[in-house]
């Protein structure tokens, strides 16, 4: 793995990615070049951007510890600030250290709470939506993914993989050459692979990482998907570019979204409507566009994609045993009444006829002559070649 050093003057940022292994410090001198000079242009501020750092063997980081030493001793009111990841597990230990070296020196973990929706997404409460949707979507999507192109034996990655259970199904169905599964819910991950070792599969590397952000090269899958969670992120498109840049020119991405506020159901259905219009609203506020699904068409296209295949389909009561469907909306009662309503700070009464519209949802899922749906778009398209 080799690395890259450059220095972006508009953010005034050393972006240090790749392994920096060098056997001796000789080997970095272009690398303190682009030090110097960023050094040479800054005032204020200088950020040390770490967070697609793979590798630092003690050789690289004596030299970055040598220009902060410099820098702090030719710019005495410099702010050094290092910016690092969790889900590159020795980063903080080590850069902790640069602290040490002078009070200018800061060390910060960009993904901490890097988007709004990240403290409810990373909550273990949330695992029940997880479990309960995917029962209901498989019996559709097993169907759908080879229309969008998956064929066994393909290197696939599942970006945002949750549980980990739709990557379980797929190895199982689809017997993929390769199967990475990427998410950073810590929690979800550690679920992922309990569930993976409780059925002795163990071909799937579940790895933890920003989808907005990978630690993957270039053009190495043949199929990427990414599931329900272009819509939770509060900048899309920079998810989008990413599962471009690891798509292989000529494979294929796959994206599933919502469109909550068209959840219906009969009988009860003004009060079902008027929770899930409350359920794309409440999203909004954690700035996830849970409203995005037929959006997919228009920012594939803008992402760069080509040959896009787009198709709705709507889960229903009527698909298996109805209570499955009233399982999944009584997951979804308990995380957005229960959870993301109360951060979001909603008053007593608001949230009685918040979850009323979901025991509406139930009601008519289960009722005799009822009907209940739950409508997704799945898209997909190619990087050209
Ligand atoms: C609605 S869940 C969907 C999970 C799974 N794909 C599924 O269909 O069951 C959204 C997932 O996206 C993950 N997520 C959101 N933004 C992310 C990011 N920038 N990097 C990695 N994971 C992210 C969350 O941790 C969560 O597990």
């Amino acid at each position: 793995m080799s690395f890259t050093v450059r220095f972006d003057p508009n953010n005034q940022e050393i972006v240090l990615a790749g392994a920096i292994r060098p056997h001796s410090g000789v080997e970095l001198s272009e690398v303190r070049q682009t030090l110097d000079h960023a050094l040479n242009s800054v005032s204020g501020a200088l950020y040390l951007n770490a967070k697609r750092l793979a590798q630092l063997n003690n050789a690289g980081f004596h030299e970055i510890v040598t220009f902060i030493r410099r820098a702090c001793r030719q710019k005495p009111d410099l702010k050094i600030i290092a910016i690092t990841s969790s889900y590159v597990g020795w980063q903080e230990r080590k850069f902790a250290l640069l602290r040490q070296l002078s009070s200018n020196v800061a060390v910060e973990q960009y993904d901490k709470a890097f988007y709004p929706g990240q403290s409810v997404l990373e909550d273990s409460r949330f695992i029940p939506v997880l479990r309960t949707q995917t029962k209901l979507t498989w019996r559709h999507e097993r169907k759908i993914l080879p229309r969008h192109g998956l064929r066994p034996g393909m290197a696939v990655a599942d970006i945002c993989c949750g549980i980990g259970d739709f990557a379980a199904l797929l190895y199982k169905e689809f017997q993929p050459a390769r199967l990475l599964a990427i998410d950073h819910a810590p929690q979800s991950l550690a679920y992922a692979r309990q569930v993976a070792a409780d059925f002795g599969i163990d071909a799937i590397e579940y790895v933890q990482g920003d989808a907005a952000n990978l630690l993957i090269g270039d053009n190495q899958f043949d199929f990427v998907t990414c599931r329900h969670s272009v819509q939770v992120f509060d900048r899309p498109g920079l998810i989008l570019r990413e599962l471009y840049r690891i798509c292989k020119p000529g494979g294929r991405v796959y994206i599933t979204n919502e469109k909550n506020s068209h959840c219906l159901g009969e009988p009860r259905a003004e009060s079902i409507q008027w929770t899930y219009n409350e359920v794309a609203r409440l999203w909004a506020y954690f700035k996830g566009d849970i409203e995005f699904g037929p959006k997919s068409r228009r920012y594939l296209y803008d992402a760069g994609f080509d040959d896009i295949r787009m198709e709705s389909f709507m889960v229903t009561n009527l698909d298996g045993d109805p209570q499955d469907f009233a399982d999944v909306v009584a997951a979804w009662e308990g995380f957005f009444a229960g959870q993301m309503a109360v951060q979001r700070g909603d008053s007593a009464e608001f949230i009685a006829r918040f979850r009323q519209g979901f025991q509406d949802h139930i009601f008519a899922a289960l009722h005799p002559k009822g009907y209940a749906g739950w409508p997704i778009w799945a898209a997909s398209a190619r990087k050209p070649r």
